[in-house]
Parts: C-alpha cells; structure tokens; sequence
C-alpha cells in the first residue's frame, strides 16, 4: 500500500499565520505539522509516499523534506494542487502515483497519539473497497460525522450542525483503485469544494466499506483553537516526546 499526505488547501482559517506560509509547515510544539502525518504513514509500515501541496509556498516543502531521510526513506514524490478545490480534488492528483495500488491517505493537519498499523495491516488484507477511521469527539459537528446502524456506517454527513452520533470520520481514509472513478462523479459541495465524504458515501452505497475505531488521542490542527491543542497534546506525549528524528530513523529501519 501506498501514502499520500494531502498539504494543499489555503489554510484561510489560520489567517494571517498563513499569509505567507502554508499551514502544513506551521509548528505543532517542536516540529513543523507535516512531519506527523509522514510519520503516521511509515509507522504503518508505508515507505512510498505522495505529498500533494499547493499554493505559493510549495517549495518550501522540498527544502523542508528533501527525500524523507529524516524518516527513514529514500524517495519522496511531490504533486501540486492547483487552487483549492476540496480534498478529493487534491486526491485526484494521486491517479498517476498508485498506479492501480491501495492508498492510504492522511490530511496533513491530523495529528494521532498511537499508530494505525493494525487498521493498515487489515486493509492491506480487505479484497477491495475502503476503510476509515473514526472518533468519538465532544464537538462532532465540526467534522465528517458517521451515522452507525447494524455494526456498520450507514452515512455521513459533512458538519452535520445536528450529528447523528459522535462519532467523527478521522482525516486517515484507505482506498483501492476504485476512488479515482468515484472522484470523477462528484459535483462541488455548496461550499465550492470535491467533498471526500462523497467519496466514502459511494464507498457506503456500495457496501464496500470498512471501518475502525481509532486508539488514543486525535485532533486536526487547522484552526487556532485545535492548533494550540494539538501543540499540548504532543508536548505531554510520550509517543512524541520519545520520537525525536534519530530514533524515529532507527524505528523506521527496524519495521
Ligand atoms: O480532520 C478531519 C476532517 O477533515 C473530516 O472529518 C471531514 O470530513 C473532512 O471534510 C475534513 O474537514 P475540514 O473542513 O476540516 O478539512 P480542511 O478544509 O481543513 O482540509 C483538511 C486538509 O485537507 C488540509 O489540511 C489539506 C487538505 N486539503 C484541503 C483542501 C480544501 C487539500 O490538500 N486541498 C484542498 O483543496
């Protein structure tokens, strides 16, 4: 299985820290955002990774993660995303990079305690379809909220303002090579945007999907709000605080 980390988007909800930065390259307590999502992704084993980004600051993310040496790998590929068209926009450009595998695809402001290796590792194992992780949150109707039924998930609904559980769909989503014929169906959300709830709802409609229950503590980091709490999280972490660049390297080779 294949990764990519979705970097583009205009970060407005950070402005002015992202006037003139991308809000991927912001510090969360002593790191620039990215290198979590990266990390999250070769912890569960994945060693051919995908950054999309986008904007005017794009080149700061090949001075900033050269070719992933810092987390063990030989190669980083990059793509651009040209505006902000919503994340399955994003994710189109990755067409190209799968080249027919699974991906498994994390939003570059969501920050994880633990790992997904176990999820990973069964996705890997799932003849086709999809699988997400979800997350009981307090404040569900700022996310991707899923309605469960039966042991399975029924819907979801994008910022539903009356969520029909309190369980939020996490920015950590694994695919086959289905996603791309699905992507090419979407209309723009009223907000302008290729939503990738659409994207899991057809993965839904067709009975394809799978899901887990994520371990440990999760946030995104897109707001000033969650990015202060993401940097508190991380700074009493001991997954974290024990993950400094050599050791996450020795890591990364031991898998
Ligand atoms: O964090 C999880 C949530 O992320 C999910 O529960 C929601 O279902 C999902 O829609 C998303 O919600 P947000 O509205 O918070 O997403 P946001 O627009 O902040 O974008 C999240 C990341 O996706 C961003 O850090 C980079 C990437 N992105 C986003 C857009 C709009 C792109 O790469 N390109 C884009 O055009």
């Amino acid at each position: 299985m294949k990764g990519v980390v979705l970097a583009g988007g205009a970060g407005s909800r950070l402005f002015p820290l992202t006037k003139i930065t991308n809000k991927h390259l912001l510090p969360v307590y002593d790191r620039p955002m990215i290198y979590y999502p990266i990390q999250t992704l070769v912890d569960a084993g994945i060693r051919d990774i995908l950054i999309v980004t986008g904007g005017r600051n794009s080149g700061d993310f090949l001075r900033l993660l050269a070719n992933g040496k810092q987390f063990g790998l030989k190669h980083i590929n990059y793509t651009y995303q040209e505006g902000e068209g919503g994340i399955a926009d994003a994710l189109a450009l990755a067409e190209h990079f799968a080249d027919g595998r699974k991906l498994c695809v994390i939003l570059g402001d969501n920050i994880i305690e633990g790992s997904i290796r176990a999820a990973a590792d069964a996705f890997r194992a799932q003849a086709s379809g999809a699988h997400i992780l979800l997350k009981e949150v307090p404040d569900a109707e700022r996310f991707g909220v899923a309605e469960l039924a039966g042991g399975k998930i029924a819907g979801i609904e994008e910022k539903p303002a009356h969520p029909k559980s309190n369980y939020a769909v996490t920015g950590i989503y694994m695919y086959d090579s289905t996603v791309f014929d699905k992507i090419r169906t979407l209309v723009p959300s009223g907000r302008g945007e290729l939503e990738i709830t659409d994207v899991n709802n057809a993965y839904i409609r067709e009975g394809s999907m799978s899901f887990s229950l994520l371990q440990g503590w999760w946030t995104d980091a897109g707001t000033f709000d969650s990015l202060l709490r993401a940097a508190n999280l991380v700074a009493v972490s001991p997954a974290h605080r024990g993950d400094s660049e050599p050791d996450s390297v020795e890591r990364a080779a031991a898998v």
